[in-house]
């Protein structure tokens, strides 16, 4: 009998293992069709009449659009005139290293989860929502242990190169597979690339979206990037933390840092330590910005 239930256990598990894949959903990897009668109704509920007519980026696959040089300083363009309006760029509490991973979930999650709750540590996870819609099990996971949930759009395309109406279906897919894993309606968001302007902004605010960039190159791990050695980022980093670690401390940073690969992932426990080493406290974007209601709702408990 005891051998019985031992079997069940394990057949339970094996299922819910390879289950878990949200359905009917739009193909991961691309720009959500306008057309759907989804994204028809969502539509119907946001008035987008008022956004500023800048025109559509030129786009570079995989990558943010170069800035054009004679696009209009009140265009407000972040990642080309350092312009980011009233965008989130510091993490407003002091001493405070503002704990971040973009781009997940992936198989790498799990390994940085584990690493997080050794450290007792709560990061915001800026998921993709194709992504979370393959992998539902580990967003799951990370809300069961204290972190905090947020968007990185469907597809990762740059937002600038997309229509107002192409934005609106690239959050509302993400918020809705989030929705459906967890409960938790998102409110924070960051821009695939760091790419936005005034007229992306526009439409995330009628979505209801805060967005939360990170706090220039200076905080920008450069996890991602395969031409650089780890020793070359770890040296970056140390630079970065020691001017910080120098200065007054009064308010915190938001680091760039990713959970979209095993490099990434591995990279993780050698750079927190350099913030540790000079006592400075992490925290996620709730903590940061003091925020009690970090989602636009909570719409049941999480199921985990
Ligand atoms: C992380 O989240 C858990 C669960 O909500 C909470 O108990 C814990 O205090 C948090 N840890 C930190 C360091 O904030
Ligand atoms: C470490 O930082 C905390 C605030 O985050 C501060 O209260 C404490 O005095 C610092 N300790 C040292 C040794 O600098
Ligand atoms: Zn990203």
């Amino acid at each position: 009998m005891v051998k019985y239930l031992v079997s069940i256990t394990v057949l339970a598990t094996v299922l819910a293992t390879v289950q878990a894949q949200l359905k009917g959903y739009p193909p991961s990897e691309k720009v959500p069709d306008v057309k759907s009668a989804q994204v028809k109704a969502w539509l119907k509920e946001v008035d987008l009449s008022g956004a500023p007519k800048i025109p559509i980026a030129k786009g570079i696959p995989g990558d943010a659009p170069k800035c054009n040089k004679r696009q209009l300083p009140n265009e407000c363009h972040w990642t080309c005139f350092d312009c980011a309006a009233d965008d989130i760029t510091v993490c407003p509490r002091a001493n405070t290293w503002g704990l971040t991973f973009d781009d997940g979930p992936t198989a790498a999650t799990p390994a940085l989860l584990d690493y997080l709750k050794s450290k007792h540590l709560n990061a915001t996870f800026f998921l993709i929502g194709s992504n979370v819609a393959a992998l539902p099990k580990h967003v799951q996971r990370e809300v069961a242990e204290g972190h905090h949930l947020a968007s990185h759009t469907w597809s990762h395309t740059a937002l600038t190169t997309l229509t107002n109406e192409q934005i609106v279906a690239e959050m509302k897919w993400t918020e809705k597979a989030v929705l459906e894993a967890t409960g938790l309606r998102l409110k924070y968001m960051r821009p695939p690339f760091g790419d936005i302007n005034n007229r992306v902004r526009y439409v995330l605010k009628k979505l209801g979206y805060l967005v939360v960039d990170w706090t220039g190159d200076e905080f920008d791990t450069n996890d991602w990037d395969p031409e650089l050695s780890d020793s070359k980022k770890i040296a970056l980093m140390t630079k970065s933390l020691n001017k910080y670690a120098a200065g007054k401390r009064t308010k915190g940073f938001y680091m760039l840092q990713h959970d979209q690969s095993a490099s990434t992932v591995k990279l993780a426990p050698k750079l927190l330590p350099l913030g540790i080493a000079r006592n400075i406290s992490f925290g996620n974007v709730p903590v940061c910005q003091g925020d009690s209601q970090p989602y636009q709702a909570v719409v049941k408990a999480p199921v985990v």
